[in-house]
């Protein structure tokens, strides 16, 4: 890993520690609408077990939890995972487990999960680092796993869509008057210079489960900067899987 790299994830780990009580209390209803899609399209049962990428504390792993088998959140931010844990104690749910990691330096068994899902994560890092992670998620899934990713999705301004969630976005902000104007030209830093928002279109990202092996790979828009895209780790023995 270079220098850039562990820059990153000591910049993340530095700001997610302080927004837990933030994350919270800024849901919005786009976001909640891309948590119900992810939900939704993961399609939890008894048996799965589930991991959460970057589970926060516990917005789809507590939701997918009453109706899974075991449910592992995976996150940068200790005291995001302590949140998590403690509020899944609060509902009795006793099959969630948590583990503090970069998803960059994560490490699990082969065929560990049977769906894995990710929300609102992976802009935060490299693009060399998301197409490494949906690869180590191929590797993670049993055969015949479901990955299934929320995010914003579009690209830096090249495409007529990708313009108009970027003039959507601004519009929106702008409405809020000065504080607006303050966290455009914020935003408007971190995506040009690609500090702490990396996101990349969803034709980039069904382009990385492809290539990771996945199958049955679909998209669905949620609201106009989020999507969420679902592939599934083929069978043993089926001759499309590149094994990661
Ligand atoms: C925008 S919040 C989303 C939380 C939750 N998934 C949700 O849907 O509300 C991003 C989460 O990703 C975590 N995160 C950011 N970078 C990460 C990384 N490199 N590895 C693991 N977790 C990361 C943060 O700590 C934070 O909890």
């Amino acid at each position: 890993m270079n220098f850039s790299e562990r820059l990153g994830i000591f910049l993340q780990r530095t700001v997610w520690q302080r927004r837990v009580g933030s994350w919270e209390h800024e849901a919005s209803p786009g976001l909640e609408r891309v948590i119900e899609a992810v939900v939704a399209i993961a399609s939890v049962g008894s048996e799965d077990r589930v991991v959460d990428l970057g589970c926060g504390s516990g917005q789809v792993a507590l939701e997918v939890a009453p109706f899974a088998k075991s449910v592992l959140g995976v996150d940068i931010s200790g005291r995001m995972v302590d949140r998590m844990l403690e509020r899944a104690r609060l509902e009795r749910m006793d099959n969630v487990s948590g583990r503090v990691s970069a998803l960059e330096t994560l490490s699990l068994p082969q065929g560990e999960a049977s769906v894995i899902v990710s929300n609102y994560v992976l802009h935060h890092l490299s693009d060399a680092s998301k197409a490494k992670v949906v690869k180590l998620c191929f590797n993670w899934l049993e055969p015949g796993g479901r990955l299934v990713i929320g995010d914003m999705m579009f690209g830096r301004g090249a495409t007529s869509s990708d313009r108009q969630v970027i003039a959507g976005k601004i519009k929106l902000l702008a409405s809020k008057g000065v504080g607006g104007y303050w966290r455009i030209a914020k935003n408007a830093i971190r995506y040009l210079f690609r500090v702490q928002e990396k996101p990349v279109s969803r034709e980039r990202w069904l382009a990385m489960f492809a290539d990771a092996g996945f199958e049955a790979i679909d998209s669905s828009p949620v609201v106009a900067e989020a999507s969420v895209v679902f592939g599934r780790k083929p069978q043993a023995g089926s001759a499309t899987g590149s094994g990661g």
